[in-house]
């Protein structure tokens, strides 16, 4: 019998990429893996609703009632140590993981980020801010980068990455919509995929991509 995995979505907001990841599922681009548990570190994300609508296990760890990021990631993975959960994707999660919560799932956390890294990435740099600091500096192309997580913020290795054309008159609001649809839609379900089937190795630092024996 295959060995379907259970993927854990870290959200905060909006959730498309959960969405996403959602529909992939349903149309058969993620089927070695699938999404057991939501869980929002806002009570309010829209996420949760689109979780819900799937009948997709759901969970809040209020970041507000945290004082610091040791507690928090502590009791994010109390939540995640009492399921089984193989993958765990961070899809818009807006806070930052301590070191100790990395190492316990080391080279098992994915994140999308909404630029080419090394570009437009690290402390700050997160949702709409990454396409203003895009803009300000005038790059003719920008994109998405699926990448695993470490220590460092947006710097662990490299997963998938697809670049997206900047046009004259973008708002900051209209590239990250153009780089939402043509990259992270489509990166993000797809490094899950990958990871799932057991696709992925990291050598230093440069994730290999075995071939798909069943194709
Ligand atoms: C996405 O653009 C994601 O790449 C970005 O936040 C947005 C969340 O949208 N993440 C970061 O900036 C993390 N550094 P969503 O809630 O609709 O998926």
């Amino acid at each position: 019998m295959e060995d379907i995995k259970n993927i854990a979505v870290l959200v905060s907001g909006g959730g498309t990429n959960l969405q996403a990841l959602i529909n992939a599922e349903k149309d058969g681009r993620l089927k070695s893996g699938r999404v057991t548990l939501v869980l929002s570190s806002n009570p309010e994300a829209y996420a949760l609703s689109r979780a819900k609508e799937n009948k997709i296990e759901t969970c809040i760890v209020d970041r507000k009632l945290f004082s610091d990021r040791t507690e928090y990631s502590r009791a994010l993975l109390k939540e995640l140590n009492s399921r089984k959960i193989d993958l765990i994707i961070l899809a818009g999660f807006m806070y930052i993981l301590d070191s100790n919560f990395i190492k316990h799932y080391k080279n098992a956390i994915i994140n999308i980020h909404p630029a080419l890294i090394p570009s437009f990435c690290g402390d700050g740099f997160y949702g709409v801010r990454v396409h203003e600091a895009a803009l300000d500096y005038g790059v003719k192309l920008t994109g998405a980068t699926a990448h695993f997580v470490n220590e460092v913020t947006d710097g662990g290795p490299i997963i998938l990455q697809k670049a997206v054309e900047v046009k004259e008159g973008d708002t900051p609001e209209i590239l990250q919509r153009r780089v939402m649809e043509q990259a992270e839609w489509e990166i993000l379900p797809l490094a899950a995929e990958l990871f799932c089937a057991g696709r992925l190795s990291i050598e230093d630092r440069t994730v290999r991509i075995s071939k798909n024996n069943q194709t």
